[in-house]
């Protein structure tokens, strides 16, 4: 049985306080304790995320980081920087990181392999544009995406790892894929983990994400392949986010 996991992309929102004010809103919620909860908060808010909710099962992830340990990388963070605070989590190969910060298959497949060195959970995204899925090449760009990612990694390593499939035409637009669309391609995403790595396959979560909300998660939460949901907007208000994970 794979445990559904909702994580919330803060993205590049939230100081300090609104960060804990929100946090502090979500722990009065009741949630449903068979949900795995996690914050993908901005770096300048996880030391004080990860003590606000020390003592909750809500985990605590970050939103990128560099392949290195330490060095002249100025900008960047580094794993040991993240496991010193505690990051259980850490989201990479963003279609935002993708898009504007040249981040390519190569860099998240080094990232991948550092974080699981390190002993932090990455959430690899992987997802076409509306160009790629007009010409009918979305699932040839996902599979790249996946294979590559993944490459050289250790099969016992593959149940650590959840992917999140975003299509990109879906994210932040209110546009959602149709549940069996998003469906249909996790699907496929699983099926070419299987090709690589075996059965493991079966114990690795797959998200869907891109315009989740209060109103379409429990459709989505219904499907067959599904595992959870990596969340933008709709992470950004308690209420919300707590009903994503109540679906
Ligand atoms: P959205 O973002 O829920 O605002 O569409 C999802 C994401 O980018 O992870």
């Amino acid at each position: 049985m794979r445990t559904p996991i909702i994580a919330g992309n803060w993205k590049m929102n939230k100081n300090v306080s609104e960060a804990l004010e929100l946090v502090k809103e979500l722990k009065a919620i009741e949630r449903n304790k068979k949900v795995e909860t996690v914050l993908c908060v901005p770096f300048t808010n996880l030391w004080q995320v990860k003590s606000e909710i020390e003592g909750t099962d809500i985990k605590l992830g970050a939103q990128n980081m560099h392949w290195e340990e330490s060095g002249a990388y100025t900008g960047e963070v580094s794993p040991l920087m993240l496991k010193e605070i505690g990051v259980d989590y850490v989201i990479l190969g963003h279609s935002e990181r993708r898009q504007y910060f040249n981040e390519i298959d190569e860099t998240v497949n080094k990232k991948v392999k550092t974080a699981l060195e390190k002993g932090i959970y990455p959430i690899i995204c992987v997802g076409e544009t509306l160009e790629e899925r007009e010409v009918n090449k979305e699932k040839e760009v996902v599979e790249r995406q996946v294979l590559k990612a993944l490459e050289g990694i250790d099969t016992s390593d593959i149940e650590k790892i959840v992917i999140a499939y975003e299509p990109i035409w879906a994210i932040g637009t209110g546009r959602t894929a149709s549940s069996s669309e998003a469906n249909d391609m996790i699907k496929f995403i699983r099926e070419t983990v299987e090709g690589k790595f075996g059965k493991v396959s079966n114990d690795m979560r797959i998200q869907y994400g891109g315009s989740v909300k209060p109103n379409n998660v429990s459709e989505i939460m219904a499907e067959s392949d599904i595992d959870g949901a990596l969340v933008g907007g709709a992470s950004l208000k308690a209420e919300d986010f707590a009903k994503l994970i109540n679906y």
